[in-house]
């Protein structure tokens, strides 16, 4: 698939992705338990944006630091992301993930939870490293703990809301905010402000670094649910619709029910409340959420959550990195996948 090439990359974000992958290359896994291994090798090969320890490296240096010395952070934070997915494609029931076969499926479930455990370890023994580096303060270490554990806190609650809303037939925005905030958003400020601590940044910088994360992470994850009904499936690399035929509450899926007719209301709920949809049924919802302006309004929300997120960059010193930075937000604002 094509690869760090959702829009446009910068030289650095090229580095970055480049240096990720090869960290992750090198973290010498065993060869056995194969079952446990293999797919853990299967998924932290095939890719994927690396735009988690993109913001931890790049944030440490908008705070003043040395990139390489928040390297710990970005593998942890990478390593539980992926561990995120797998999970994640589980309790989804998803097919594909990176234009390939999901692990639960080219394996088994149990297999996707033990490889999913294995790299959710392996994210805490990089974080580990921190811990005998010299270089490094009790302090800091403890920071970066704190801030890495609140986040799989954050992360848990928002999958627990995203499943409990599945069944749920109202849900209002705001609710959806706060899911959005732990499955998504809460990885992004996690990602930013472990950057920011290995810099030595002070408290209010790493307050700004939290609330340009969470800002971010709305974003994407809006952007997440709209491209999961209009982008080309081949770039996403997920399946078209997936989140209707599985009766997620996104972005779209509320505004639509807001504004419909009665008609209307009771046609998505037909599709939202069934076990099994079919292709014609989620082709039916999409042109719905074309109808009722939901595609439109939803790109122009991403866009305006971006905008405010480059706002919130403005609070740093003028450099390299926030230069970069804010190319990123702005290339991610035109992601297909
Ligand atoms: C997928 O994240 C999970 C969401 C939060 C929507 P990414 O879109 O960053 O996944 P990869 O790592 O690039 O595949
Ligand atoms: C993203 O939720 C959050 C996590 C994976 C933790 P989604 O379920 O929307 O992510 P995709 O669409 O499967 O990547
Ligand atoms: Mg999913
Ligand atoms: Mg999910
Ligand atoms: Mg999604």
């Amino acid at each position: 698939m094509c690869k760090n090439s959702y829009v446009k990359t910068t030289e650095l974000q090229q580095q970055i992705s480049r240096y990720i992958d090869r960290q992750l290359e090198g973290l010498d896994l065993p060869g056995q338990p194969a079952s446990l291994y293999d797919p853990v090798r299967y998924t932290l090969s095939r890719g994927g944006k690396r735009i988690r320890p993109y913001f931890t490296l790049a944030g440490c240096g908008l705070c003043g630091g040395e990139m390489e010395k928040a390297l710990p952070a970005a593998l942890a934070i990478e390593l539980l992301h992926n561990f995120t997915l797998l999970h994640d494609d589980i309790m989804d029931r998803a097919e594909t993930r990176r234009g390939q076969e999901s692990v639960h499926v080219k394996w088994d479930d149990s297999t996707a939870i033990l490889s999913g455990d294995a790299m959710y370890a392996w994210a805490f023994r990089q974080l580990q490293r921190f811990a005998d580096d010299p270089g490094v303060s009790r302090a800091c270490y403890a920071r970066i703990m704190d801030i890495f554990m609140e986040c799989v806190v954050r992360v848990c609650e928002g999958q627990a809301f995203d499943l409990e809303f599945e069944r749920r037939e109202q849900v209002s925005m705001e609710e959806y905010m706060t899911m959005i905030g732990g499955k998504t958003a809460a990885l992004i400020c996690a990602s930013l402000q472990m950057g920011g601590v290995v810099a030595g940044a002070g408290r209010r910088d790493v307050e700004v670094l939290a609330d340009l994360g969470e800002e971010i992470g709305l974003a994407f994850q809006i952007q997440d649910d709209l491209l999961d009904s209009v982008a080309d499936p081949e770039k996403f690399g997920k399946k078209q619709g997936g989140d209707i035929a599985e009766s997620k509450k996104t972005y779209l899926s509320i505004l639509s029910l807001q504004r419909s007719t009665d008609d209307q209301k009771h046609r998505l709920d037909r599709v939202f409340t069934r076990e099994a949809v079919s292709s014609g049924e989620i082709d039916m919802v999409i042109d719905l959420y074309h109808e009722l302006d939901v595609i439109d309004d939803t790109r122009a929300e991403v866009k305006r959550r971006y905008t405010r997120a480059l706002d919130i960059l403005d609070h740093f010193e003028d450099s390299k990195y926030r230069e970069d930075i804010s190319l990123l937000i702005r290339n991610l604002n035109q992601r297909e996948f």
